[in-house]
């Protein structure tokens, strides 16, 4: 724990470490590859940030420290145990997570689907290891401590790049920029700067939440698959085929074309799913589709409403 000034009655925020790149380091030599995620511990990450102090009293866990591409169903069910933990406790005021940015849009949108206490869960990132010159980690950790401490009833969001996202609408939306989230059409819910934390809108109420976690070995296969220019459902019917495949195949998201359109070859291979009880639900691949049940979803979140909603049934 990070001691406040004694006579000081800060907020205790919780600050979970999952890795990332906010959490990796570089070489600095150029002939070696660019750097590793995941490799500093989340009380490193908050050392080098002394005006936390006088923000919280921060409560630190070390959940994990990867490279969110290998994010798995282990580690989402742990991190929502530990999240749910701290939030019981009545002392506690929210939780900051510090994650990869690869996955973090389907992490932060999990936990909305999960989250059950009216506490804020604020997950934040980086672009930029934490040894760069241009780093950019500490101000977007600083940041997300602030909204954790300033937005008490605001749900899971994301806070990167002074910008505050809902978990529904974030993406990552580029590769290498350090504004490399977006929420897309609705834009974001507001912004936190030096002068403080100013909302335009309040996240959209999830339907059908709070879901309950799948059971570690019970956790739904859903997979994805694209429409593009001669996708002719081979893959479809190879997953249908697949007698030993463990756990079966309960569901498919389609990356659609446009505004959720499917080559009449693949739609065709994915009638067949829908009649051996496979549950077919489409997307699309340019961004998020408004309107119908899965308004605004995009395909990544639309995998795992699917996963939780057939986990439920
Ligand atoms: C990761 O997602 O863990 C690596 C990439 C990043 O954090 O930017």
């Amino acid at each position: 724990m990070h001691p406040a000034p004694a006579h000081t009655p800060l907020p205790d925020i919780a600050v979970l470490g999952l890795g990332g790149t906010i959490a990796g380091t570089a070489t600095g030599d150029p002939t070696l590859p660019g750097y590793t995620a995941g490799v500093l511990g989340v009380d490193d990450l908050l050392q080098r940030i002394p005006s936390l102090a006088r923000l919280a009293r921060l409560h630190t866990e070390q959940v994990a420290n990867i490279d969110s591409k290998d994010m798995g169903f282990a580690l989402w069910t742990r991190l929502a145990a530990r999240v749910a933990h701290w939030l019981e406790q009545p002392h506690i005021r929210g939780c900051v997570i510090t994650h990869g940015t690869d996955t973090l849009e389907e992490t932060a949108y999990l936990l909305q689907l999960v989250h059950r206490s009216p506490k804020p869960v604020v997950l934040t990132a980086a672009m930029r290891p934490a040894t760069a010159l241009d780093a950019d980690g500490p101000q977007n950790l600083l940041d997300a401590v602030r909204v954790a401490v300033q937005a008490p009833d605001i749900g899971v969001v994301c806070v990167m790049h002074g910008r505050v996202h809902a978990a529904r609408d974030v993406t990552k939306a580029s590769t290498h920029r350090v504004d490399a989230f977006s929420s897309g059409e609705r834009g974001p819910l507001g912004e936190i700067d030096g002068t403080g934390l100013r909302l335009w809108r309040q996240p959209v109420a999830e339907a059908g939440a709070p879901f309950a976690l799948p059971s570690a070995e019970a956790w739904p296969r859903v997979e994805v698959v694209r429409n593009q220019a001669g996708a002719d459902g081979a893959v479809v019917r190879c997953l249908l085929d697949c007698a030993g495949l463990q756990p079966p195949l309960r569901g498919l998201v389609v990356a659609g074309t446009g505004g959720g359109t499917v080559h009449d070859d693949l739609a065709t291979a994915l009638e067949q799913a829908r009649s051996m009880g496979v549950r077919v639900e489409v997307a699309s691949r340019v961004g998020p589709v408004h309107g119908g049940a899965y308004d605004g979803l995009n395909v990544d979140k639309l995998r795992v409403r699917l996963i939780l909603e057939l986990a439920r049934a």
